[in-house]
């Protein structure tokens, strides 16, 4: 290991590419990013141009290193790569991109994924990748363009998931690893290799598919053209990275049983790695490869959660955004310290925050939210309350499916916007009893990918090292007394669930 070493993690998002650089001994050194854009061609529909990709790469690196200093090109010494999971990249023989890529947001091939849960069926996918299919994953986009665009459909000669392309770009190589290979739909995740079983009766050639190295191992190295680009030295590491929300875990410290993690952004996805491969029973939760080798993860995505409080802010509150500008604060802490004069259950009150649809642990694009219980004795508190707390019980939902599988939930990490309040970090320890921890940096997806490349580069003998070594808690919230309280609230949601999900169908 040479002094001053450095390590690149990229993480290729939805609006944006990451690039961040860490030392040695996994301090952050800096990070930036710049843009890229996403079309919406029709309703329902997501592409994005990976040329665009490759740009935004190659900015967020420049400006990195920019960030970092005179000779700070030199001293990257691996590459380390995660990005948005799901998206399907389709390339001819020669390896020339046939159409935009079809990302995990777009829902065209809905009726494809209805059409395979009947045939080949449910039991079928649980049996040979253990999930269930979505109309995000990889492989229904492609039976998508097999049916509507043949001719490109018959060019195909290899398929991509975005940061596998961007591994292409950079080193010449088509590879992949586990954890987001896991997001295609025909990935046995159990044994880590595509289901050929599948593949087979899908009607979908293995050959089409890359080969596969665990996250942290260099799989491919930095062509010259690449290394020019970028303006680094070509040649070095490129590890094998991982899906967004593998990656993001890692820079998180989420690798060992016990630890859990919940972002709550737009949608809340709880982590939970898992040392054993343990499926749900009818694809409730997301079972997928974890990035560490040898272990896996249960994730469990909440589609509507902060997204339901903006809509209620924005729709229903949206006075809350004019007291936050007279009172200098923000119309979120102004909802929150409503919501945290009325009391626990909001007076009975029940919001229920499937506004998209739900997809963890409830699978059902159809089912759609509401209030339930409304009384002329509640005021805005309770309203505020109880859209706080059905956002929270959704999430609570993931972690009850967690414990009767086995998985331990002792503390949960939590970040994104929803770690901000007070007032919602504690009501998350009450309804998971569990403990809450935030973290004194929250670098996301791009740290871990840096972090996986440092591993792959031998700075630290395991991933679980690496994270000991660079991640820290720096704040706790126990679960308070007298929480019992949110149980009864908690039992009125799940009733208030089976029933709009019955009314919905
Ligand atoms: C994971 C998922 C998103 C995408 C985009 O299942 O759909 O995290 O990877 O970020």
């Amino acid at each position: 290991m040479t002094q001053g070493e450095l390590f690149l993690g990229l993480d290729l998002g939805t609006t944006s590419t990451k690039a961040l650089l860490i030392d040695a001994s996994g301090a952050l050194i800096a990070q930036a990013t710049a843009d890229h854009p996403v079309s919406y061609p029709q309703a329902g529909w997501s592409e994005q141009d990976p040329d665009d990709w490759w740009r935004s790469s190659i900015a967020a690196t420049q400006a990195v290193l920019d960030r970092t200093g005179p000779n700070a090109a030199t001293r990257v010494a691996a590459i380390g790569l995660s990005g948005q999971m799901h998206g399907l990249v389709a390339l001819d023989a020669a390896g020339a991109v046939l159409r935009p890529c079809i990302l995990w947001n777009d829902s065209r091939s809905a009726e494809i994924c209805d059409r395979w849960m009947r045939e080949p069926g449910l039991p079928e996918f649980l049996r040979t990748t253990g999930n269930r299919i979505f109309p995000g994953f990889q492989a229904p986009k492609l039976q998508w363009m097999r049916e509507h665009e043949p001719e490109r459909f018959s060019a195909t000669k290899h398929v991509l998931l975005p940061k596998d392309w961007l591994r292409y770009r950079l080193s010449g190589e088509m590879m992949s690893e586990p954890s987001d290979a896991s997001g295609t739909g025909v990935f046995d995740c159990a044994s880590r290799s595509w289901s050929t079983a599948l593949l087979t009766t899908l009607g979908f050639a293995r050959a089409l598919f890359p080969d596969l190295a665990e996250s942290p191992v260099h799989s491919s190295t930095l062509s010259a053209t690449a290394a020019r680009a970028l303006g680094l030295r070509a040649g070095i590491g490129i590890a094998g990275g991982a899906g967004d929300q593998a990656a993001g875990a890692v820079g998180s410290g989420i690798v060992e049983e016990g630890t859990v993690s919940c972002v709550i952004g737009t949608s809340g996805v709880l982590f939970a790695p898992s040392s054993q491969w343990r499926p749900t029973p009818h694809g409730e939760l997301h079972a997928f490869c974890h990035a560490v080798p040898a272990k896996w993860h249960l994730m469990g995505v909440v589609l509507s959660a902060g997204g339901s409080l903006r809509w209620f802010r924005d729709h229903l509150a949206s006075d809350s955004i004019t007291e936050g500008h007279q009172r200098g604060l923000d119309s979120y802490d102004v909802l929150a310290e409503r919501a945290a004069s009325s009391s626990p259950g909001a007076r009975g009150l029940v919001f229920l925050p499937y506004l998209t649809g739900e997809r963890c642990p409830i699978p059902d694009a159809h089912m759609r939210g509401g209030f339930l219980g409304l009384d002329v004795m509640h005021s805005r508190a309770d309203i505020a309350r109880a859209v706080f707390e059905g956002i929270t019980f959704a999430l609570a939902g993931n972690i009850a499916m967690l414990r009767s599988l086995g998985v331990r939930v002792d503390r949960v990490r939590l970040s994104g916007g929803g770690a901000r309040s007070a007032y919602w970090r504690q009501l998350c320890a009450d309804a998971f009893a569990a403990e809450i921890a935030l973290l004194e940096t929250d670098a996301g997806a791009a740290m871990g990918a840096a972090i996986l490349a440092a591993v792959g580069a031998g700075a630290f003998p395991s991933v679980e090292a690496a994270c000991h070594a660079t991640v820290r808690e720096r704040e706790l919230i126990a679960p308070s007394e007298g929480a019992s309280e949110l149980i009864d609230a908690r039992a009125k949601f799940d009733d208030a669930t089976r029933l709009v999900q019955r009314l919905s169908h």
